[in-house]
């Protein structure tokens, strides 16, 4: 009998009006969905709206439309991957709220990054700044990472990569992340 698939949840951390990142999320989707044994699902934050945060998950009644569902897919996660803008050297407030209602949640759960900018770098700043709280999280976060430069350049509307170097890029990152997710689960 084959074995349950292994759940990737894809988290889109850019709320932004007119956002590009959500193209790389996109793309992640149609990486992981070439794979065989892996169940993708999409977290997209631009479409749960969360208010500023006042207490976490499980302290908040009532919890706001969406948190339950999104804290449910993660503790379900057998992995996570979290495409993140960067903004002003960091990464978005808005992912910062949404990670913030939970913790628990992310306990022993591996986490890829894949950070985006407009600009040359890639988002490493933002980078740095999640390792460090999500570390704290008690996430296992992927030593491979993927950084997208220029995502204006480098990514159609459809999510197609239009620098094919992305193909390998994120390929290899969820091939580490779904034998570490593996490993893990048995
Ligand atoms: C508020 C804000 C701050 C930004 N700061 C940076 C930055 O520090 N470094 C950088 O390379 N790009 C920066 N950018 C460009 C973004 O990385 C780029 O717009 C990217 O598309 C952001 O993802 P999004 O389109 O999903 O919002 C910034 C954009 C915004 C809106």
């Amino acid at each position: 009998m084959a074995s349950t698939p292994l759940r990737v949840l894809v988290i889109t951390g850019s709320v932004r009006r007119g956002r590009l990142s959500d193209r790389v999320s996109t793309f992640v989707m149609q990486r992981l969905a070439r794979l065989d044994g892996v169940a993708a699902e999409l977290a997209d934050l631009g479409a749960i709206d969360l208010p500023v945060m006042e207490e976490r998950l499980g302290r908040i009644d009532p919890p706001p439309p969406g948190l339950v569902e999104l804290g449910a897919a993660i503790e379900g996660a057998d992995a996570i991957v979290i495409v993140s803008p960067e903004y002003n050297h960091g990464y978005p407030g808005a992912l910062k709220n949404a990670l913030d209602y939970f913790l628990p949640q992310f306990k022993r759960t591996p986490v890829a990054l894949v950070t985006v900018s407009g600009g040359g770098h890639g988002g490493v700043n933002a980078w740095a700044q999640l390792v460090t709280v999500l570390v704290y999280m008690g996430a296992f976060v992927l030593p491979q990472t993927v950084a997208v430069a220029k995502v204006q350049d480098s990514f159609a509307a459809d999510g197609t990569a239009i620098d094919p170097a992305y193909e390998k890029r994120v390929d290899g990152m969820l091939a580490e992340l779904v034998w570490l997710a593996g490993r893990l689960r048995d």
